[in-house]
């Protein structure tokens, strides 16, 4: 069978990932896979209509059923219609690690997202794409930042967007996200073995992009 590469990139609550790595995809040609917008389309469909976050029994098949659509340009359709930003409010943030506790909920999406590795290849990214989704893959990144420094970027990328909320809030929101994630006994958030770790604390987007294409290639050549 052709083998179909995978860079997988798994890090914490607005640590830069789909931002590097949409650009990495772009520059490689490859397609893209945000594997937190499935988690943020479940929790959206569960709070339209009205199932709690930790009724794992009617979670499971509402994601087994998602009717999503990824377009160009990283919209996205949910039963035909543009959730694109609906998905990224903060309710939904929050939703999102409460449905993705469960193990029914995460085995739901699967195979969904191993669908998405075709030619030429796949920059996925999100919290088990090293360690369970595409354990094979051709390399591996962990993101990390300080919590600190990933509210401060959340916060500007809301300000930019009209939408006030205060440095604080974003703050406890993103801890509160990271040991929810990182506890949880199904796929909890940690770098796979033998996955590099990159801290974007201090690197802008475009050195993180550069960092991550740098070691692929070198993998690839080797
Ligand atoms: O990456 P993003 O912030 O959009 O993900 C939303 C939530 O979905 C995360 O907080 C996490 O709980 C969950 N998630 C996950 N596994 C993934 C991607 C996201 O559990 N691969």
């Amino acid at each position: 069978m052709t083998h179909v590469p995978v860079i997988a990139i798994d890090g914490p609550a607005a640590s830069g990932k789909g931002t590097i790595a949409a650009a990495a995809a772009a520059a490689l040609g490859f397609h893209y896979l945000d594997s937190g917008s499935l988690y943020r389309l479940v929790a959206f469909k569960a709070l339209q209509g009205g199932v709690p976050f930790d009724d794992a029994g009617r979670l499971a098949p509402l994601a087994a059923a998602l009717d999503v659509r990824f377009l160009a340009g990283g919209r996205l359709l949910l039963d035909g219609e543009d959730a694109t930003s609906a998905i990224r409010e903060e309710a939904v943030s929050a939703g999102a690690s409460q449905v993705a506790v469960h193990a029914s909920v995460r085995a739901a999406l699967i195979e969904r997202q191993r669908a998405l590795r075709r030619l030429p290849g796949l920059v996925a990214d999100g919290r088990d794409m090293g360690t369970v989704v595409f354990p094979d893959a051709d390399l591996k990144v962990f993101l990390t930042a300080t919590a600190e420094e990933r509210a401060s970027r959340r916060h500007k990328q809301l300000i930019t967007k009209g939408i006030s909320v205060t440095l604080d809030s974003l703050l406890r929101d993103i801890r509160e996200r990271d040991e929810r994630d990182a506890s949880r006994q199904a796929a909890p958030l940690r770098p796979a073995g033998d996955a590099v770790l990159l801290d974007t604390t201090h690197l802008s987007i475009d050195e993180a992009v550069g960092r991550v294409l740098a070691m692929y290639r070198t993998r690839k050549n080797k």
